[in-house]
């Protein structure tokens, strides 16, 4: 048995953790302002807003409910458009929607609703930007944008920033509640979950667990076997302490496996690396992001996976266990062939280390995809560079989509060293590229489209992180 809050009422359920609460939220409590699109986590129609107890306040996130196992509800708040509704009249977010003339069908906009709101109440200053991006993930097929923009925008500029320092601070609910972006039940959920506690889940590190299904994220498990994972025997990684941590000690960064991009976006080390602001929109949408974890995307090895391109080039380390032994290994050394991977069936990753560069050392992440927000790569690079003087002293260059795993570039990489940055130094760079790579013709382009894409890509890398070193006419 499964409890939680749902909106404002605790909620019991015997339906396996491997459902997915849109399942549960439609047929079993009949809310159904919940919609059913994709099953896909693509169109954001089924977005809710999930509520974690932290050690001071609450933190709330968007997230897709077609991929959210009820296993993760345990404990914690589930809350429906049902929920954001006022006893009487609409909610400032669901009145700007209705005057700004953002809704025609309507499918969409529960979903509309619930991203907008779930980026107010995580974030304590709130922005046009910020607004704008949350929605990412929702697809409007017969409205259009402008007016959905317009009524982000307004939201925006009419609530202004909140007095808390923190979007978990229990002065931050309040404020909004003053401000009717959410019910009054919202102050009293923490005291409510601490009542119904949360049983310890089953410890990551007891032997015998090779059968079990480990699941982080979710997203590319419940995207793709759904079905398959209803019945099955589930971990779930969001409940060890140890695997969500980001940590700094001395001048290396270790991430827990179970931290999710939008954990890893918003920590201070990584916003302290010049180049990764620009990054976060290019991986998936909001809801996928609060979800989506380092491991996960490492484990799933797609060639394209944006996370495993970026932590190639930044060197990382795998630090593996299978709750005996713990092993270190390279990620260069871990993808060895299309989904082959250094990691035994009983083994899981625990985290990543890397040093956090330097002052000398320069990152830098492209990717180009069919369209710009919730897409995969057609290919994606990153780069590591350290320079000085105009020379470079250390490289390292990784690219997905041109090969079976997710590459690091040997060779480019080994090219650069030692090198003066100028412009024939990159074209010498982008050539070597060119042939370190074997893509192949699929639905996102064809071998020789992205063979030529990834020496854009590359020199794009110097025009972004070195401008003044390089002619960029030269560069076309
Ligand atoms: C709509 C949509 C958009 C997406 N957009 C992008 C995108 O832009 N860029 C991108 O790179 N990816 C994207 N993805 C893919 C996916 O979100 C990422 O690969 C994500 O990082 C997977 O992490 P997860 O935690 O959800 O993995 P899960 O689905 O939980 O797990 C994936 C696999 O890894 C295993 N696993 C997870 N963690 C560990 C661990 N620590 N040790 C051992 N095994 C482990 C699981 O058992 C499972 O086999 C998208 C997916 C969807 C559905
Ligand atoms: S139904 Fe489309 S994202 Fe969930
Ligand atoms: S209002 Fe019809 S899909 Fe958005």
């Amino acid at each position: 048995m499964i409890s939680f809050i749902l909106n404002d009422q605790q909620f019991t359920t015997e339906l396996p953790p491997g459902s997915v609460a849109l399942d549960l939220i439609r047929k079993a409590a009949r809310l159904t302002g919940t919609k059913e699109g994709c099953r896909e986590g693509d169109c954001g129609a089924c977005t809710v807003l999930l509520g974690i107890p932290q050690q001071n306040g609450m933190k709330y996130m968007a997230v897709n409910s077609c991929l959210l196992p009820v296993g993760e509800l345990r404990g914690r708040h589930l809350v429906t458009v049902e929920g954001l509704s006022p006893s009487e009249g609409y909610s400032p977010v669901q009145s700007l929607i209705v005057n700004e003339g953002a809704s025609q069908c309507g499918f969409c906009t529960p979903g509309i609703v619930m991203s907008l709101t779930g980026y107010l109440l995580s974030t304590v200053s709130p922005i046009t930007e910020g607004a704008i991006d949350s929605l990412g993930g929702n697809i409007c097929r017969c409205t259009g944008y402008v007016s959905i923009r317009k009524a982000a925008e307004l939201l925006c500029s009419k609530i202004g920033p909140s007095p808390a320092l923190s979007p978990e601070s229990p002065l931050h609910i309040k404020w909004l509640i003053e401000k009717r972006i959410i019910p009054p039940f919202f102050e009293g959920i923490e005291s409510r979950l601490n009542e119904i506690g949360t049983p310890e889940s089953p410890d990551v590190m007891d032997s015998g667990m090779s059968d079990v299904i480990r699941v982080a994220g979710g997203t590319d498990l419940f995207a793709i076997k759904a079905e398959k994972l209803k019945n099955a025997e589930l971990l779930f990684f969001s409940r060890q302490p140890e695997m969500n941590g980001i940590t700094v000690k001395n001048d290396h960064c270790f991430i827990g496996a179970a931290a999710t991009v939008s954990n890893i976006m918003d920590s201070e080390v990584f916003n302290c690396i010049e180049g990764f602001s620009r990054i976060r929109r290019l991986i998936s949408s909001t809801q996928i992001r609060n979800r989506a974890t380092l491991g996960g995307n490492i484990v799933n090895a797609s060639p394209i996976g944006d996370l495993s391109i970026i932590f190639l080039a930044l060197d990382s380390v795998a630090l593996i266990s299978n709750g005996i032994e713990k092993r270190q290994t390279r990620l260069k050394n871990f993808f060895r062939g299309y989904k082959i991977l250094d990691l035994a069936p009983d083994e899981i990753i625990e985290g990543l280390s890397f040093r956090i560069p330097d002052r000398n050392t320069e990152f830098n992440f492209e990717k180009v995809s069919m369209r710009k927000h919730l897409d995969i790569a057609a290919v994606n690079t990153a780069a590591r560079i350290k320079v000085e003087n105009g020379k470079i002293l250390e490289a390292d260059l990784s690219a997905g989509g041109v090969a079976p795993v997710p590459l690091f570039l040997k060779e480019t990489s080994s090219v650069l060293k030692g090198k003066l940055i100028s412009s024939d130094m990159v074209l010498l760079a982008a050539d070597t590229a060119r042939q370190e790579v074997k893509p192949i013709d699929d639905v996102r382009g064809s071998a020789e489209y992205k063979r030529i894409l990834l020496g854009r890509l590359i020199a794009a890398h110097f025009i972004e992180l070195f401008p003044d070193l390089v002619n960029v006419k030269e560069l076309l």
